[in-house]
């Protein structure tokens, strides 16, 4: 209901400009009896993958709360678990705006932020100042004018910053809108890539005495071969787990609406397929036990258990969410 309002009044302006105001409503109230507007309770129903135990298997998918400003907030909506960033080593501002469009017709969003976010210092102040005691991703990224042959450095900075706070961590390699962040995915540059996480990983882990699950976020626009491909290097580079899928590059589906042919990634209904698709190849190709998480298009109960059919232990939602609000959380959990 207070979201059905929300949302009727935040639509009629500017995507990005509802967002920012939503996202600074939450960040003030959060820690207020107000907050009591969006919180739920929700059935317990906890999930161990990779080791870690998650309160529902439902959690915010990345770039919501590019700058961890809201983890209250959301933690009080009932997530199973909360994913943050994607934070860079130093701030950026991102793409030019406009960058962010509504496609309400096809309950789609397309984006081109290009990682707008305030730098991994802020980012770290605000998880020490939250209350959340759940399961708490981080995602990391790359600075844009960081050359993609020094993107290894600018992961490994941000892990060593983040890693006391995590509770996972997300390499993302897969988002459009940096330019040539993708050619991360393939051969031999991704498997640099993670041998260099992963040695930090460990390095890490024995600093201190805790070992971080590192998760990779991948695209949805790969065939079936690049999928296997990816899922090899997944394995031997000896990674916890993937995350399947970030937006799509195919726009074919909305070409006809208002705002279709922007640049950018598209998420929401017209990636659903495409990501589940994505999560059964992994699935092939890796063996039963391999953590994925599912992600892409997920604004129902149906829609979820079609992840998870797929072979997603767990899933994440994003352009459902701003569409539906938080019911959605419970729709899902109430439904397994
Ligand atoms: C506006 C917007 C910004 C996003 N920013 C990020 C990001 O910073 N890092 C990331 O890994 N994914 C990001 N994503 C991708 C989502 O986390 C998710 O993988 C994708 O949107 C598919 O899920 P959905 O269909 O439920 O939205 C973003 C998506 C949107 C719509």
């Amino acid at each position: 209901m207070f979201y059905q309002l929300a949302r009727s009044v935040m639509f009629q302006t500017d995507a990005e400009k509802s967002h920012h105001f939503a996202l600074a409503s939450l960040k003030l109230l959060q820690h207020t009896p107000l907050q009591a507007l969006w919180s739920q309770q929700i059935p317990s129903k906890p999930v161990t993958v990779a080791g870690i135990t998650f309160a529902n298997p439902v959690g915010l998918a990345a770039g919501l709360d590019k700058n961890a400003d809201c983890i209250d907030a959301f933690a009080a909506m009932g997530f199973g678990f909360i994913e943050v960033g994607t934070v860079t080593p130093r701030p950026q501002a991102g793409n030019d705006k406009p960058r962010l469009f509504r496609l309400p017709q096809a309950d789609a969003i397309i984006n081109r932020m290009g990682f707008n976010n305030k730098g991994v210092d802020y980012l770290v102040e605000n998880v020490k100042n939250s209350r959340y005691k759940g399961v708490l991703g981080i995602n990391i990224g790359k600075n844009k004018d960081t050359p993609n042959e020094q993107g290894k450095d600018d992961y490994v900075a941000c892990m060593r910053k983040v890693y006391p706070y995590a509770t996972y961590i997300t390499v993302n390699i897969s988002s459009p809108n940096t330019p040539g962040l993708r050619d991360l995915q393939f051969g031999e540059a991704l498997f640099e890539l993670l041998v260099a996480v992963k040695n930090e990983q460990l390095d890490l882990a024995a600093k201190h005495g805790k070992y971080v699950p590192v998760f990779v976020k991948i695209a949805p626009d790969m065939d079936a071969v690049a999928v296997e491909q990816v899922a090899e290097t997944l394995l031997r580079s000896k990674m916890d787990g993937a995350i399947a899928t970030n937006t799509t590059l195919d726009k074919s589906a909305v070409a006809s609406l208002a705002h279709g042919t922007e640049m950018g990634g598209l998420s929401g209904q017209p990636v659903r397929q495409k990501s589940t698709l994505v999560v059964s190849q992994l699935r092939q190709a890796v063996g039963p036990d391999f953590p994925i998480i599912g992600v892409g298009g997920i604004d129902s109960a149906a829609a979820a258990q079609e992840k998870f059919a797929a072979g997603a232990q767990l899933v994440q939602v994003y352009t459902g969410f701003i569409y539906q609000g938080p019911t959605l959380i419970k729709q899902i959990v109430s439904g397994l």
